[in-house]
């Protein structure tokens, strides 16, 4: 029998800097769902990837004075980069999609194409309030105080010629699709979409641009671009081959279950339901809004301006904890649905609780018990006792309960189920006194049932928690003598599975416990920004005399190109005062493009003899401010208030 498809995505995360512990935490999440499937029997998809184009990446690209595509691929494919990350924290992605992809770029081409053809695009001019970062128009009834409903920033009026997709037109078959069933989960979310953007009336969506480059070309408007969302949410599509040659899986996995951050639930549920009723295409089968990891009141995030406290390095903290770990503790504690506050100190309290005490510490009694009492090998002879009733319907109910809160994506309440066995476990361990069995040879079938339920307790339990923590599962599995046949999903419910003559040994520490304060203040270490290199000590003295015989002066720029063959050279014709322009050529390029500067008011010191660079004169030398800041050189032109006229003198 063919098995059953199921596919799941996460966002594809902006590569405008390194991943946080927030992309961490709904990449991992969406992992367990995938390999939950996968354990259950089902062909899987799992697709990730990174939303590479927009005008927050070239203006990114542009400060650190590379092109955009050298940017995106040293922050996706550079050493610990996204790439690097998921391998790290043992992600199980099919397929991994960039959106600068030629296979994605053309797919997008005949997307908007299509909705252009069959009349849901049309060419307007578009006013409105635009959030740089966000890459975001907002109407002014959406501005929280003035300010970008999103991310908080100011937002700047902002008019260009564009093309707008009718959103407004499919308004009533998404409202209907929102209140429909399961689309949109949690379902706090449905009503804060219908509330906040429908019954508002969903107005018509700007879909190009003009103002920036980096994206994909409308092909058949020069100098339109994409808008950024139109290209992003349909990557869950391309990567399946829609309208490409790439792949061919569109047909066996579309729809998928989305799994996004709660501020982006909006594109997800109106914007990109309505893209694929234009196309004619089935809409996603369930779009989940997860919550947010909060750090001292504010959302973990790169563009924030106090970032170097809010940013959580998962790199840091996988190297402290240990990936699994740190998956277990992202998962358990936070209920997916809402926010949840992220401390150093409650990573550490959940290891040392639920790993280190209850699950480590059952692997390691049991296994230490059966090597010292059995030496490894248990004896077929068991003895039950009514005590053993409680723990077994658990062996055996666990399971459903567990899969029940799985499929309804509540995986800190699939862990509680687990938990409760684990801690049962433990306590069963308490109440049948196995140390006093032992002393009575009498008694040892009786000690022989009580370590095989142990067993079977630990096996079930580390079936279910395979999706979390794989590598530390297959460990203990080895340890308790699973073999493969009795470590599947259909074992997960029954009681019984292990063979009667189990081989046991008691292997490394899973998850030792950690101290606390010790943790703390190292972590602290790891996580200080390393200090920034001091300034270059202060020249020896000049005298007045000797300063003001520099003749430095404000100039206005009235023209700037970049000098032919010279990546570096930009030569100016700059107003110094004197009536005459001057030249002044100036090794800047690498930070400034030449239309950016022409008009600005600058510092030049005007009578350094004059030098030939590149075959041209240059009389003067402008002025800038250099610094060293982690390994780079960053330069600032001098650039000063327009209002100060040419030819003023500094002194
Ligand atoms: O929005 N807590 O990309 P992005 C929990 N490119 N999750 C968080 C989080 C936090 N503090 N911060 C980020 C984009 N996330 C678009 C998506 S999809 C077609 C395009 C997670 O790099 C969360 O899942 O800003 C959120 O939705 C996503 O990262 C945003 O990543």
């Amino acid at each position: 029998m063919e098995k059953k498809t199921f596919y799941i995505t996460t966002p594809i995360y902006y590569p405008s800097d390194k991943l946080h512990i927030g992309h961490t935490y709904c990449t991992v999440a969406t992992d367990a769902f995938a390999r939950y499937k996968r354990l259950r029997g089902y062909d899987v998809m799992f697709l990730t990837g990174t939303d590479e184009h927009g005008q927050k990446i070239e203006e990114k690209a542009k400060q650190a004075g590379v092109t955009p595509q050298e940017f995106v691929d040293r922050i996706v494919t550079g050493e610990n980069g996204i790439l690097d990350l998921w391998k790290l924290m043992n992600i199980s992605n099919d397929r991994f999609i960039r959106t600068t992809d030629d296979y994605h770029v053309k797919s997008i081409q005949r997307i908007f194409r299509k909705m252009y053809d069959n009349g849901d695009i049309y060419k307007g001019a578009y006013k409105g309030k635009y959030c740089t970062p966000c890459e975001s128009f907002w109407t002014e009834s959406q501005l929280v105080d003035g300010k970008c409903p999103d991310c908080g920033r100011d937002v700047h009026d902002a008019e260009e010629e564009a093309y707008f997709f009718r959103l407004s037109k499919y308004a009533k078959p998404v409202q209907e699709l929102l209140e429909s069933g399961e689309f949109l989960e949690p379902a706090s979310r449905v009503n804060e979409m219908i509330n906040n953007f429908i019954k508002p009336g969903l107005e018509d969506l700007c879909v190009s641009r003009t103002s920036f480059s980096w994206g994909v070309p409308v092909d058949f408007d020069e100098g339109h671009v994409v808008y950024v969302w139109v290209d992003a949410l349909s990557n869950y599509i391309t990567a399946l081959g829609y309208l490409n040659d790439k792949y061919d899986d569109y047909s066996k996995y579309w729809p998928a279950v989305h799994i996004v951050g709660k501020e982006i639930v909006r594109f997800h549920s109106i914007i990109w339901p309505a893209m694929l009723m234009s196309m004619g295409e089935p809409v996603p089968k369930k779009v989940y809004g997860h919550g947010w990891l909060i750090i001292d009141g504010g959302k973990v995030s790169k563009s924030k301006e106090n970032k170097s406290a809010n940013v959580i390095d998962p790199y840091i903290l996988a190297d402290f904890f240990g990936v699994d770990a740190l998956r277990f503790f992202l998962l358990r504690t936070f209920p997916f649905g809402s926010d949840g506050n992220f401390s150093n100190e409650l990573l550490i309290s959940t290891i040392n609780t639920d790993l280190a005490n209850d699950l480590g510490n059952l692997v390691s009694r049991t296994t230490a018990m059966v090597e010292k009492y059995f030496g490894g090998k248990l004896i077929a002879e068991r003895e039950a006792d009514a005590i053993d009733d409680e723990l077994i319907a658990l062996i055996r109910g666990t399971a459903e309960n567990y899969a029940r809160e799985m499929d309804a994506f509540q995986p800190h309440l699939a862990l509680e189920h687990i938990f409760k066995l684990i801690q049962r476990a433990n306590k069963y361990i308490d109440e049948t006194m196995p140390w006093a069995l032992a002393k009575d040879e009498a008694k040892k079938a009786r000690l022989a049932s009580v370590m095989y339920n142990l067993l079977e307790a630990l096996r079930v339990s580390l079936i279910m928690l395979l999706p979390f923590m794989p590598e530390s599962c297959a460990k203990a599995f080895e340890q308790i003598g699973a073999a493969a046949e009795a470590t599947v999903w259909e074992k997960a419910g029954e009681y019984g599975v292990l063979a009667a003559d189990v081989n046991v040994h008691k292997g490394e520490t899973l998850f030792p416990r950690i101290d606390a304060a010790k943790m703390l203040e190292e972590l602290a270490k790891a996580s200080a920004k390393p200090e920034a290199p001091k300034a270059p000590p202060v020249l020896p003295d000049v005298t007045i005399d000797e300063f003001a015989k520099c003749d430095m002066r404000v100039c206005k720029v009235i023209s700037c190109e970049a000098v032919k063959k010279s990546d570096k050279l930009l030569k100016f014709q700059l107003d110094d005062g004197s009536g005459t322009p001057r030249q002044i050529l100036s090794g800047i390029h690498k930070f400034y493009e030449p239309e950016d500067l022409v008009g600005k008011t600058v510092v030049a010191i005007l009578n350094l003899p004059p030098r030939k660079m590149m075959g041209q004169m240059s009389n003067g030398m402008l002025l800038s401010a250099v610094r060293e800041v982690e390994g780079k050189e960053e330069l600032h032109l001098m650039i000063l208030d327009d209002s100060v006229p040419a030819g003023a003198q500094l002194c």
